[in-house]
């Protein structure tokens, strides 16, 4: 069980949002039989466009961000965001056990992650050759770029005790939910 990275197109490269409840690429992808998990994630861009709605605070919109995922997404034990600052990511909202605060460009999954500018899956962290352990309850990871247009502004990471646990379907859904903060912020960011 290696990590891969999955060719999804980058949050914010895709401009419009289309679809019921305003965004619900997930859902749509999986066809008439939708999965339980697509139904989640799209039930999950509703409940981020109305958190975001009329509200223009940058950090205040990724801590509540934050926050839905950590407290909607099963067997996640870390969920938030790392910015670009310089060539380094800085911590910023999130949910979960305090976590290293400053991550190089190509290190660890979020480094590598940031640096390919694509989204990468580790099924066993342990496996990941670099992987920065903050929780060591932490088996498993998902790290989504954040993109501004073609300027990379973070990633999005979430962390699970559970070995697997995040697949094609999270890596979509995911991406659509971090399109959609985006776009709400553009202009906004710190
Ligand atoms: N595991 C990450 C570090 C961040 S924590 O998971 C919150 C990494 O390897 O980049």
């Amino acid at each position: 069980m290696s990590a891969r990275t999955v060719k999804v197109k980058p949050a914010a490269k895709r401009t419009t949002v289309k679809g019921k409840n305003g965004g619900t690429g997930a859902a749509k992808k999986a066809g008439a039989k939708t999965s339980a998990k697509a139904k989640l994630y799209a039930s999950l861009v509703a409940q981020l466009l109305s958190l975001l709605k009329g509200e223009h605070d940058f950090i205040a919109n990724a801590a509540n961000f934050s926050a839905l995922l950590f407290n909607s997404l099963p067997n996640v034990n870390w969920a938030g965001f790392y910015f670009l600052r310089g060539d380094e990511l800085v911590l910023g909202p999130f949910q979960g056990n305090p976590a290293c605060v400053r991550i190089p460009m190509g290190q660890g999954v979020c480094g590598v992650a940031a640096k390919q500018c694509e989204t990468i899956i580790v099924p066993n962290v342990h496996e990941f050759p670099g992987h920065i352990a903050c929780d060591v309850a932490s088996n498993a990871e998902i790290v989504v770029p954040l993109f501004d247009g073609e300027r990379l502004l973070g990633v999005l990471d979430l962390d699970s005790t559970v070995i697997g646990r995040f697949d094609d379907q999270d890596a979509e859904g995911l991406n659509e939910l971090a399109t959609v903060f985006v776009a709400h912020e553009e202009g906004l960011r710190v």
